[in-house]
């Protein structure tokens, strides 16, 4: 009867973390989704420790405290720019937890004399694997991120051909287990290997594409969490590491498609190699404005639409950029945001920035929603973004970018760029947006800038 009501308890879990999961899928509800997911996790949790074996209450109890001090501490610390470190660190420790449970699962097993079956060592072959590559592949990404490891991609000739062999490597180790559990060396000897793979695996890859391997190692660890759950033969656990391996990969292949890249190619591809830092592309074509210019620009503008991008997160302009909003808006101007799916460094970047200052959901326009609407824009002000506003994706087919669906602002009657220099974004390539001839360039940084924009039009 008790494993009947805690499999109906871990049945609920599992359906709050579907029902967070659908209300993650958009802005207005993400929050809701967040606390309904915590919700099951709370209900798994207390199921779980109603658990008959366990034994000793302290260590899981001193756990407790120590995980909820450091995740308070880093919640309210990290910068929204940090945020896929963040996301790094989180999915390590959970596949480094799942692989270091799954092995002392099988170690609790073999001191009770038991001989631990196929589909029980098998699973915690794959928990082991998979958990290793993910803490040490996210160790490297945020090693990446953070600045501590060289962000361009390590390559080297024979490269596949070694990491072939070292994923053969912890295969073997792996299957030898299988074949004699009570070997528990072969459990660490495989452990050993997976994490020299999950290293060489990341160093590969730029730091540019680091967001997508996270969300790739955020799909790995929950298949090492659900391969535990077979180990411990928990529902829940088997349950929420299939959803999040399942909306890792989604996740993935979404961020991929934005930018128009294969999955291969990003794992591959060593995108971010080569950058060009010299362009004359530019030369004798780039205008230079004021805030005080713009400010009167935007008096004779009906629609103005901001396309906000990844400097807007770093110079932390969301605040100015609502004010802007406000001023335009109380001035009969209809304003509207072109929100670009990978405009800054993680999914929903500006949708979570824009919304913490309270701009209407409704406001933010996707690009299919937003492009056909450019031409018949008075201003468009594009903040801190670059990549997502290059017409040579649809232009230069040779371009790293090409075929990427980008913000076609060039349309509009003028567009003003506010960067602090012609510098390259994420892709390293030069921008021929910045040469046209309705565009204008406000060379400052977008929280300065947006201010003083406010503020020349205040006084006018
Ligand atoms: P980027 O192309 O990276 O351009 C950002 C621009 O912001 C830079 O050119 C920089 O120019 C400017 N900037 C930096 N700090 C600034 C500041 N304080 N004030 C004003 N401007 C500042 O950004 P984007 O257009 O948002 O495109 C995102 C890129 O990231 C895409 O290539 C996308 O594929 C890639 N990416 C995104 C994601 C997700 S999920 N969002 C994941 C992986 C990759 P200056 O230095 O001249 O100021």
């Amino acid at each position: 009867m008790k494993e009947f009501m805690i499999n109906i308890a871990y049945l609920i879990s599992a359906s709050l973390f579907i029902f967070g999961l659908r209300n993650l899928s958009h802005p207005k509800t993400a929050v809701r989704g967040n606390m309904i997911g915590a919700l099951g996790m709370l209900v798994a949790v207390v199921v779980t420790l109603l658990d008959n074996r366990i034994v000793d209450f302290s260590l899981i109890i001193l756990g407790l405290l120590v995980g909820a001090v450091v995740g308070t501490v880093l919640a309210l610390r990290v910068q929204m720019t940090a945020m896929p470190q963040l996301v790094a660190v989180f999915n390590g420790l959970g596949g480094g937890a799942s692989a270091l449970v799954a092995g002392t699962a099988l170690y609790e097993l073999l001191s009770l004399g038991m001989t631990p079956d196929v589909p029980f060592t098998t699973a915690t072959v794959a928990s082991g694997i998979i958990g290793a590559v993910t803490f040490f592949g996210s160790g490297v990404a945020f090693g990446k991120l953070q600045g501590l490891i060289k962000e361009r991609p390590i390559r080297y000739s024979g490269e596949q051909v070694v990491k072939a062999l070292v994923f053969g490597l912890a295969l073997l180790f792996g299957l030898l287990l299988i074949k004699n559990p009570g070997d528990t060396h072969l459990y660490w000897l495989m452990i050993l290997v997976s994490s020299v793979l999950g290293v060489l695996l990341t160093i590969a890859i730029g730091g540019a594409d680091m967001p997508v391997v996270i969300a790739l190692l955020n799909s790995y660890s929950g298949l090492a969490a659900a391969a535990t759950g077979f180990v411990l033969e928990n529902n829940a656990l088997i349950i929420s590491g299939s959803l999040v391996g399942a909306s890792g990969i989604i996740l993935t292949n979404l961020m991929c498609k934005a930018m128009n890249r294969s999955l291969l190619n990003v794992l591959f591809g060593g995108f971010g190699e080569a950058v060009s830092e010299e362009e004359d592309i530019y030369q004798g074509k780039v205008k230079a404005t004021t805030p005080e210019e713009v400010a009167l620009i935007l008096e004779g503008a009906r629609r103005v639409v901001i396309v906000p991008g990844y400097g807007m997160a770093v110079a932390q302009a969301q605040y100015a950029v609502r004010d802007l909003y406000n001023l335009l808006e109380s001035r009969g101007v209809e304003v509207e945001f072109g929100i670009h799916p990978v405009a800054g460094r993680m999914p929903g970047h500006m949708n979570v920035l824009l919304a913490e200052v309270d701009i209407p959901y409704e406001k933010m326009k996707e690009l299919e929603e937003i492009n056909p609407t450019f031409d018949q824009t008075d201003v468009v002000i594009v903040i801190g973004a670059n990549d997502v506003v290059n017409p040579s994706a649809q232009t230069d087919p040779k371009s790293p970018i090409a075929g990427m669906p980008v913000l076609e602002v060039w349309k509009a009657r003028t567009v003003v760029v506010i960067k602090r220099s012609l510098s390259p974004g994420f892709a390293g390539i030069p921008n021929p947006l910045f040469a046209m001839e309705n565009t204008l360039m406000l060379f400052m940084d977008a929280k300065k800038a947006v201010q003083e924009i406010v503020n020349a039009l205040k006084e006018s």
